[in-house]
């Protein structure tokens, strides 16, 4: 039977989101001879009247958008339908309208491609609306339970090694102590895997508490075996020493984490007498050409997710699972929040690497 799959990209873009719209639509068109639909802005799309929907063709989907950064359809990682932002500060829920836009555009399924903020929304509207609703995990954070990783987290790490790859040199040039500041809201995923992947002396994520005197601890440490400069990596999340984030307000009033290098850079310069240098790099770990693993994981999954809905399998979300493709229960995947585990592997190899969390004293 033919179907019409409706395709949405919600919640802050990444690398590897066009890679999903093009294997969706190759796998529907090619496989079952099925038509897809991009929905504009996420859920704004069906908010808007006529509801925003393009037919995605064939000759749209060459090999420019396996590459390209961004997302082809836009995205908002505001305004939450149930909840959803008035003109005069109130909130309203707008669940009822956006269903209603899914009925209208005459769209048989819907695949949604977000993180786990995203996909609770989108569930919550497929619940109500009756829609058969298949879930993509993407985020750089990679705070999305039951998969392995999310597209997206594997390029913001390669562009934050990278970074660390740019500031070793000068930072040895000039005996600094270069800070950089990656993303990955709650979670220290990024951190983690970047600090260990560029060769970091400190890395401080949320998950583990860290000391100013045991930073400047390692750098001693560090500068008795002779070399006079460190690279420390710090997730966005991580806290300040009384236990407070750093967190900056814009001009609707809106918090989101920021301040927390150059916190670092003025306490760890005070405990050392070094000089230091703090880089906050942003949205570049969003942006810009997807890596191998993440075209890879944005191929597979959205096969499989077309798979999945000829075999009539919904509410549903697409994993990543011991070198697998595979489908969970989308529930149960919102609910098991993925943030680092400070006993597994990566933690335990950093410290064994001499890597410091900030959390160790060290002896001499
Ligand atoms: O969730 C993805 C993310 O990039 C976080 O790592 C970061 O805290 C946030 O989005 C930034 O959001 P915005 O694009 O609204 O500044």
């Amino acid at each position: 039977m033919s179907k019409r799959i409706g395709i949405l990209t919600s919640g802050g873009d990444c690398a590897g989101l066009n890679a999903v719209i093009r294997a969706v639509t190759l796998r529907a068109e090619l496989k079952y001879g099925w038509e897809v639909y991009g929905i504009k802005q996420g859920t704004m799309g069906l908010l808007a009247r006529p509801v925003q929907i393009e037919r995605i063709r064939l000759d749209q989907v060459d090999g420019t958008l396996l590459r390209r950064g961004g997302t082809i359809l836009g995205t908002t990682n505001r305004g939450n339908p149930f909840s959803f932002p008035q003109a005069d500060g109130t909130f309203m829920d707008r669940s009822d309208e956006i269903v209603e836009g899914f009925r209208q555009s005459g769209l048989d399924v819907l695949i949604g491609i977000g993180g786990d903020g995203s996909q609770a929304i989108l569930r919550g509207l497929a619940q109500k609306g009756g829609i058969d609703y298949i879930a993509i995990p993407k985020t750089i954070d990679d705070d999305i339970g039951l998969t392995e990783h999310s597209i997206g987290y594997s390029t913001a790490v390669a562009v934050a090694t990278e970074a660390l790859d740019r500031l070793q040199p000068t930072a040895a040039s000039h005996d600094r102590v270069m800070i950089l500041e990656v993303m990955g809201r709650d979670a220290g995923h990024i951190a983690l895997a970047a600090g260990i992947a560029g060769g970091a002396d400190v890395i401080l994520i949320p998950e583990i508490a860290y000391k100013i005197q045991n930073i400047a601890d390692k750098f001693s440490e560090i500068v008795k075996s002779g070399r006079n400069f460190a690279l420390v990596v710090v997730s966005e999340a991580a806290k300040m020493e009384d236990g407070h984030s750093c967190t900056i307000k814009d001009t609707t009033g809106r918090e989101r984490y920021g301040g927390i290098s150059h916190y670092l850079a003025d306490e760890i310069s005070k405990a050392t007498g070094a000089e230091t240098r703090f880089t906050v790099l942003g949205h570049v770990q969003r942006g810009g050409q997807p890596v191998v693993e993440d075209r890879i994981l944005a191929q597979v999954m959205g096969v499989k997710a077309v798979d999945l809905i000829a075999e009539g399998k919904f509410d549903r979300m697409i994993a990543w699972q011991n070198r697998e493709v595979v489908d969970v229960d989308l529930q149960e995947a919102i609910a098991a929040y993925q943030s680092v585990d400070v006993d597994g592997t990566l933690v335990n190899s950093a410290r064994g690497l001499g890597i410091s969390f900030g959390d160790e004293t060290f002896s001499n």
